[in-house]
């Protein structure tokens, strides 16, 4: 407990990494902004744009990022540092690990409220507050709390105080046990809920939303939104996987663990889409409601359903789980080079983290209620600034450069000594990094410049 584990041997066994990885990915960009998210930009079409990202952009930039961290060896601005020496590369790269040290902190700010969310539903579930409920009362319920900041406030501290805790002590004394049935548990209750999303009258609607594209609907912000998202739900971009991927043995797949973690996070993303659809067009509720939609959709099949408390309850503890999992992930980059490179105390580090990332989340507390219509940027509170800063800016820019860094700067031998890839899956896997991936993200960036000044 409370040791470092930053030797090479750290992760036990691949099973174990990918554990880890997948628990960093999958969390509150699955269950609960991916459903919003596509329910505001229209379905169809932004999910394919959502899928597309995902190949073409996300699962090469996952490689590259574990290929950096592994190659590197530290947290991700000694990584940097490491690297650039190592291939001669210009002393500026350190500030991509900065990017990504600065996105993890602003992106759990906003986290730790949400899945603060995710902790009051538990407690309501556990007091059977959703037997039988409408989605009328759901939906009451939801802007109750919403509109008890105090509230939130207390669940935000909790959540924050428990992601301190677990961080604390490690990556890996934390998360493999829970891990280990939460992933499993999430999938076989999604299943459960799919089979009553079946029952409701609704399925067939909220499949073709999600997978029958009209692209009249896309807008170049949208695209943004869906490649943003991609980075977020993947945990790329700001040096999370990185390091993780510093931890990853030498003769462990880096090809394999990115394929399984794109898939099983897209899994889950795409089957909590499905179910919450069908809640939202059985009981005549608005797809683009926002960032409550999961807490107002799922509770009416809990409430319905055989079982349903005790599936609700177990449903909002693996979302809190999933939610603490990706949490500790989040904190990971300024933790590991606070503690490397400042030479502090794990767990002091953790605490001071803790209370600054603590401290901006009162804004996003504050977002859903007194300060909704305050507008920071281009229209948006608090909250929608922050996500849209990191998601939609410093993610995709980091990933950007992981690819340059990997493609340009890295040489041949570096790639294979590391992927060990057929020749021509490396020549492709290099291509994307060299021009798709890197050129798509510029692409998205400028045509929203140019249609902001329209
Ligand atoms: N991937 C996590 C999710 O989908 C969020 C996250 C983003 C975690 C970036 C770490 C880094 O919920
Ligand atoms: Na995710």
């Amino acid at each position: 407990m409370g040791q470092l584990n930053l030797s090479k041997e750290s992760w036990s066994s691949q099973t174990v990494f990918i554990l880890a990885a997948v628990g960093s990915a999958v969390g509150l960009g699955n269950l609960w902004k991916f459903p919003y998210i596509t329910g505001e930009n229209g379905g169809g079409a932004f999910v394919l744009v959502y899928l597309i990202c995902i190949l073409l952009i996300g699962v090469p930039v996952l490689i590259a990022e574990f290929l950096l961290g592994r190659s590197g060896g530290a947290n991700p601005l000694q990584t940097m540092a490491n690297l650039t020496r190592r291939h001669k590369a210009s002393k500026l790269w350190w500030l991509l690990g900065l990017n990504g040290v600065l996105a993890g902190v602003l992106i759990l700010s906003f986290y730790t409220v949400i899945a603060g969310w995710g902790v009051a539903y538990f407690i309501s579930s556990l007091q059977g507050s959703f037997d039988q409920i409408s989605s009328d009362a759901v939906g009451a319920h939801f802007s109750g709390l919403l509109q008890s900041p105090y509230e939130l406030l207390f669940w935000h501290t909790v959540v924050s105080i428990a992601t301190v805790m677990i961080a604390s002590r490690g990556v890996r004394s934390g998360i493999e046990k829970a891990i280990n049935f939460m992933m499993p548990g999430l999938l076989i209750i999604l299943l459960i809920l799919l089979g009553y999303a079946t029952t409701t009258g609704a399925f067939g609607q909220s499949f073709s939303f999600l997978f029958s594209p009209d692209f009249s609907k896309l807008s170049w912000e949208a695209v943004l939104i869906a490649m943003g998202h991609a980075f977020f739900t993947l945990s790329i971009g700001m040096a999370a996987m990185m390091v993780y991927g510093s931890y990853l043995g030498e003769k462990q797949s880096i090809i394999k663990a990115g394929l399984w973690i794109a898939a099983a996070d897209t899994l889950i993303a795409l089957l909590a889409g499905l179910v919450i659809f069908s809640i939202v067009f059985a009981n005549g509720m608005e797809p683009g409601s926002g960032p409550g939609l999961l807490f107002q959709t799922l509770p009416v099949a809990f409430g319905q359903m055989w079982g349903g408390v005790f599936f609700g309850t177990l449903f909002f503890a693996l979302v809190v789980m999933a939610a603490l999992s990706s949490a500790i992930s989040l904190i990971e980059p300024a933790l590991s080079w606070m503690e490397q490179s400042w030479g502090m105390k794990r767990s002091k580090a953790a605490w001071l983290l803790g209370s600054v990332i603590w401290f901006i989340g009162i804004g996003t507390v504050f977002s859903f209620n007194r300060w909704e219509d305050f507008d920071v940027l281009g229209g948006r509170n608090i909250f929608e600034t922050l996500d849209f800063i990191t998601t939609n800016i410093m993610l995709p820019l980091g990933g950007m450069l992981m690819c340059v860094f990997v493609a340009w700067v890295m040489n041949d031998q570096v790639r294979e000594d590391q992927l060990k890839l057929a020749p021509l899956w490396m020549k492709l896997l290099v291509f994307d990094l060299k021009w798709i991936a890197p050129v798509a993200v510029m692409v998205v960036f400028a045509s929203n410049l140019v249609a902001a000044d329209s």
